[in-house]
């Protein structure tokens, strides 16, 4: 993990988001939170303004597929009119997109 990191882990490990490995926890914190909000309901001013779904709520959960969340990573998600809403993510792997996926699950299972 690079050091910069680490102060965010150890914040992180006292959060629920422990079950999954730190670096996962941390790369939503880094790179989705932004957009999606630290909790996944997409309440950020970035979430309002891209219209994002609730990923707390089963509903939208049950719209993708595990698959379909790394897809939506590496390639982005485009809106009605054709346009990328979700950039592709730069910077992660492919193996770090999969890590990411329980994340996300685990919004809906609180
Ligand atoms: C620039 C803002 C932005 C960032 C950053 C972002 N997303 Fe998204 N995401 C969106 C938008 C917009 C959508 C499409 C609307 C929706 O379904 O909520 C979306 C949709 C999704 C979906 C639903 C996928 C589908 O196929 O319907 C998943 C899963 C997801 N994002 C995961 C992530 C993860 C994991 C990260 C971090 C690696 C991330 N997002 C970063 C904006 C963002």
């Amino acid at each position: 993990m690079k050091s910069s990191l680490r102060p965010l882990a150890v914040l992180l490990s006292g959060l629920a988001l422990t079950a999954f490995g730190a670096d996962a926890a941390a790369n939503w914190e880094s790179q989705c939170a932004k957009c999606h909000g630290a909790d996944g309901k997409g309440d950020t001013k970035m979430g309002r303004k891209l219209g994002i779904a609730d990923l707390t709520d089963a509903k939208v959960q049950a719209k993708f597929t595990d698959e379909q969340a790394v897809k939506s990573m590496k390639e982005g998600v485009k809106d009605k009119d054709g346009k990328l809403s979700m950039k592709p993510i730069e910077g992660l792997s492919e193996a770090e997109m999969k890590a990411l996926v329980p994340v996300v699950r685990a919004f809906a299972r609180k």
